[in-house]
């Protein structure tokens, strides 16, 4: 069984739904209380045991590569103010020397093509893909979750993470149809993506964490464009499905849509609220706000 090693993060994409605060900064730097949304992913991937960590970036995106570097000013001044406690909480983010590569996608042109403009970093094995826009809050990570998962479904296989929703709105995601049970996890017996109400196979979407075979990329040279006229990772998988089994997995955790407005401000809120140092502060300000103090 080859491990995954590797985690392929896509943060080319313009956020056009956060204009405009995503007009000079990433939306993938935008904060979840004290830490960007990229952070917590990658947190997320070192927690799963990921060794090496890919960012497909973008113009104006070189502020992500700075911040999974040293800033040897700041820690100076920090060092010297006796500020200890920050000092330790940015060494004990950043990935060791060598764990990170950057490559760039010239122009946004889908998720599925980001993916396969890290081909030659992800090389011939199995990796995980993880969008910085979803957060899953849970003790143990979505990806670590997939992971254990993965090592029980032999080696061709493909794991997707998915989650329920209300049948309302599968119109608007990614919906797997769910055949036998195989450990923890489910047969994905297809993929359809957007489907209309009364067509979805399930109420269970696709929801941001992949752990893909390297096969995916081959199929990714020859992708045609999909749906918004971009290529997408979908449509590749539903190419690969047809060659290695797929899986779903119903994580355990609470996951936010970091690129929709309130999916982004309930994460905050959900976060802060899980946080000890404010928590108490924090529950007291939003009953003021909502008129319940
Ligand atoms: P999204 O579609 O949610 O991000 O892609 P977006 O396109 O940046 O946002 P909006 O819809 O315009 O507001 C999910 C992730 O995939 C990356 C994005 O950066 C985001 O982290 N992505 C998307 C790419 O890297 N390249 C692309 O061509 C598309």
């Amino acid at each position: 069984m080859k491990p995954i090693r590797k985690a392929v993060f896509p943060v080319a994409g313009l956020g056009t739904r956060f204009l405009p605060a995503t007009k000079a900064m990433p939306k993938e730097m935008l904060p979840v209380v004290d830490r960007p949304l990229i952070q917590h992913v990658v947190d997320e991937a070192r927690q799963a045991g990921i060794e090496h960590f890919i960012f497909v970036t973008g113009r104006n995106k070189s502020v992500i590569e700075d911040h999974f570097d040293r800033q040897f000013e700041l820690e100076l001044t920090l060092s010297e103010r006796g500020k200890r406690a920050e000092l330790e909480v940015l060494a004990r983010d950043l990935p060791g020397p060598g764990q990170t590569s950057f490559t760039r996608q010239q122009s946004p042109l889908g998720l599925g093509h980001a993916v396969w403009c890290a081909r030659e970093l992800i090389g011939n094995e199995p990796f995980a893909l993880l969008l910085p826009d979803v957060l899953v809050q849970h003790k143990r990570g979505c990806l670590a979750q997939m992971i254990d998962a993965y090592n029980t479904l032999g080696d061709s296989a493909n794991v997707i993470a998915v989650e329920e929703v209300s049948r309302d709105v599968v119109h608007m995601y990614g919906v797997v149809g769910v055949g036998k049970p195989k450990g923890n996890a489910f047969a994905i017996t297809e993929m359809v993506e957007k489907p209309k109400r009364a067509e979805a196979p399930s109420n269970l979407i696709i929801t941001g964490r992949y752990i893909l075979q390297p096969e995916i990329l081959d199929i990714l040279t020859t992708q045609a464009t999909g749906a918004g006229g971009e290529i997408q990772i979908t449509d590749a998988m539903i190419a690969l499905a047809k060659k290695q089994p797929f899986y779903g997995l119903k994580f355990e955790g609470r996951s936010f849509d970091c690129g929709s407005k309130i999916g982004f401000l309930s994460a905050n809120v959900a976060y802060g609220l899980a946080r000890d140092d404010i928590a108490p502060a924090f529950r007291a300000e939003i009953k003021n706000l909502l008129g319940e103090g």
